[in-house]
């Protein structure tokens, strides 16, 4: 089979440390591989499509190509492909040969090199859940590029943002006032459908045109932090009497933590996914242990990890089915061979919705 596999020093997008260009490419081009033998509950899949995230990067910037558990690893999370085979311990009422899949690896999955781009992947049957064939019931077609985004790392960390938010039932979603911090990107739209879907009102940031449109598209009110600068203090005039619910943070921004008393109501939560340089470690402290006494912000903080697992990866298929997640959102798909390319894009911190790879046909 033909897999991307790392065998030079890893990615990093700073000017003084460029992206391996044509001259390095020989040493990452995709290479010939062994495929993997089934097992116990895990599924032989055929890959079609991977999706890439920002985390990816962090990987190959941090993790050498040589350490003797990754050597040569093949990066990537998400995927979306065929059941080729199934192993002993698969119920056969889940998953059976030719059931289209999608779903994330697990950390552990990637950190040990086996990542989703390669034609071939061997992927525990816990880990993902039958794409949909269309929007809601009756509605157009979910095609793998678009669903590999939503079952991947994107999706179910929205959703696990939405079940952190502690709303118990869909009523008591309704009129719920909220903020998605980079609602373009591929969690934020993804979150903005869902919030929108549930029945809450929903704002997003985004500092660009196509940003705006597709914040519009997804059931979200613009608001530009390019054109309200500081965006912290516009946000304080739109919601200084009416006060958020609750701010979900998908861009990483301290200062609207630290200012979000002017707009997020005193029982309301700040839900973050930036772990930051500290690898989340300095945001916790900060955010959510320092007592007000001693500085501390006197609002709720959260910081998640997704850990992608079954209960996750099911409830994006139900919200599909449920019309509530009603489009998967590509800002482009990239042959196998122009993954350098596609990672380009993932690092511009630019792209709207997900960076989508062709794995095979
Ligand atoms: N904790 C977890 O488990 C977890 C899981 C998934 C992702 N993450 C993290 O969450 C972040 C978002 O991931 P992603 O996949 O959504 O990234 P992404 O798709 O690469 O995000 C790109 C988008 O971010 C927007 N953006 C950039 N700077 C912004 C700012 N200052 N304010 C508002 N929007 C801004 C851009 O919109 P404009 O061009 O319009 O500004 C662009 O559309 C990343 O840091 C990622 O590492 C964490």
């Amino acid at each position: 089979m033909r897999a991307w596999t790392l065998n030079s020093a890893g990615l990093t997008l700073s000017p003084s440390h460029p992206l391996p260009s044509a001259g390095a490419a020989s040493s990452t081009s995709p290479s010939a591989t062994t495929p993997p033998t089934i097992t116990g509950n895990n599924l032989l899949l055929k890959i079609a499509h991977a999706s890439l995230n920002p985390v990816d990067l962090h990987i190959l910037r941090l993790f050498p190509h040589w350490l003797p558990f990754r050597r040569n690893p093949t990066p990537g999370f998400d995927f979306c492909g065929r059941v080729v085979s199934a192993g002993p311990g698969v119920d056969a009422n889940e998953f059976t040969v030719g059931d289209v899949v999608s779903g994330a690896l697990g950390a552990a999955d990637v950190f040990w090199g086996k990542g989703s781009l390669a034609e071939y992947l061997l992927v525990s049957s816990s880990l993902v859940a039958k794409k949909p064939k269309t929007w809601g019931a009756g509605g157009k077609e979910v095609t793998g590029q678009e669903a590999v985004g939503l079952f991947g790392i994107a999706g179910q960390t929205a959703v696990l943002m939405t079940q952190t938010a502690g709303v118990s039932s869909a009523a008591d979603w309704k009129g719920k006032k909220c903020l998605v911090n980079g609602a373009s990107g591929g969690v934020g739209n993804i979150l903005t459908q869902i919030l929108k879907g549930k029945g809450a009102e929903v704002w997003g940031t985004t500092g660009s045109a196509e940003g705006e449109e597709l914040v519009t598209r997804c059931g979200g009110k613009v608001v530009n932090y390019k054109t309200h600068n500081p965006v912290t203090e516009h946000l304080g005039r739109l919601f200084g009497e009416e006060k958020l619910d609750f701010v979900f943070d998908c861009a990483g921004s301290q200062e609207m933590f630290t200012k979000s008393p002017g707009y997020l109501k005193t029982e309301g939560k700040f839900i973050s996914i930036v772990g930051g340089a500290s690898q989340g470690v300095v945001p916790y402290i900060r955010n959510k242990l320092r007592p007000v006494w001693l500085g501390g912000t006197p609002r709720a903080f959260e910081l998640l990890l997704l850990i992608p697992g079954k209960k996750t990866v099911r409830e994006v298929g139900m919200l599909v089915e449920e019309g509530v997640i009603e489009r998967g959102v590509v800002d482009g798909v990239w042959e196998m061979e122009e993954l350098v390319k596609a990672y380009e894009r993932l690092g511009s911190g630019r792209a709207k919705g997900k960076v989508v790879v062709r794995v095979s046909e």
